[in-house]
């Protein structure tokens, strides 16, 4: 379980938050999709869970324990943190990218080998044709796969996802998507995924939270949301995906 206490994050000293007051509570095996325009404060609340940056004030806890009370190298290595555009090692293959961290947890060569094939085709990037491979040889379908399976190596209970979808074209994002669902379900991890799409939100997380300016403006289930957005803000965000229903409603009705 995730849990966010009064979590408030001022880079200026105090004058201004990022984040502010911010509570919440993620379940064991449940997907909560943080939500809002851009700049609200959504990368800073991922970033904060797994130490990348610390809060000003508010407690966070992992599992029942305060992350300010962990070193942060270790909870980085027991959480998977997926985020769009980085990351992958560019001078390493895809199966060393994939087995850097049971790799550097001192698990022999051969057991890390092997659990980076299985992850490799777990994700659907077959070993023996992907794994020799180095990031520039992928197309970002298949990076963002490879930075999948790396986060999975650790056997993270938790996992934080910024934008994992975010620069693929619609198809490759409707696949990965489908496919995050049914590893997530599989494998029973928690996880926050940050997003700005709420049709993405409504498909494939459990609660949504949705942030303007720092602030916690609404969180439910995609049913309470669809059934009463709260706010204008909230019902603006849900304007679009319903929108485009209409669209394509409105299309095959002219061509029946
Ligand atoms: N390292 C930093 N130093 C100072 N200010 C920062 C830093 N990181 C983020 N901020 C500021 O904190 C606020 C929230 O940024 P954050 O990255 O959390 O937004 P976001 O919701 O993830 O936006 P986006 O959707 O564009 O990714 C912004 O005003 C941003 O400029
Ligand atoms: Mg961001």
């Amino acid at each position: 379980m995730i849990e966010l206490k009064q979590v408030s994050k001022s880079w200026d000293g105090g004058q201004s938050f990022a984040v502010k007051e911010l509570s919440l509570k993620v379940e064991d095996g449940a997907v909560l999709a943080l939500l809002g325009r851009s700049g609200c404060g959504k990368s800073t609340t991922v970033k904060m869970i797994n130490r990348l940056v610390d809060p000003t004030e508010g407690e966070i806890l992992v599992d029942g324990v305060n992350v300010m009370q962990q070193d942060p190298v270790a909870l980085r290595r027991k959480i998977g943190y997926v985020f769009q555009g980085i990351g992958l090692f560019p001078h390493m293959t895809v199966l060393e990218n994939v087995g850097i961290i049971p790799r550097i947890t001192g698990e022999e060569s051969a057991a890390y080998r092997k659990k980076a094939d299985e992850l490799l085709d777990l994700v659907h990037l077959p070993a023996q044709e992907f794994a020799a491979r180095m990031p520039e040889q992928l197309s970002g379908g298949q990076r963002q796969r490879v930075g999948f399976a790396r986060a999975l190596a650790a056997d993270p209970s938790v996992m934080l996802l910024d934008e994992p979808f975010g620069a693929l074209d619609p198809v490759t994002r409707d696949s990965l998507q489908t496919e995050f669902k049914s590893l997530q379900r599989k494998l029973g991890f928690t996880a926050v995924m940050v997003t700005h799409d709420m049709a993405e939100a409504l498909l494939l997380a459990d609660q949504i939270a949705v942030m303007k300016e720092g602030l916690l403006v609404r969180i439910g289930t995609p049913a309470e949301l669809l059934a009463d957005p709260g706010n204008d803000y909230v019902a603006a965000l849900l304007e679009t995906p319903r929108r485009h229903v209409q669209l394509l409603r409105n299309l095959e009705n002219r061509n029946a």
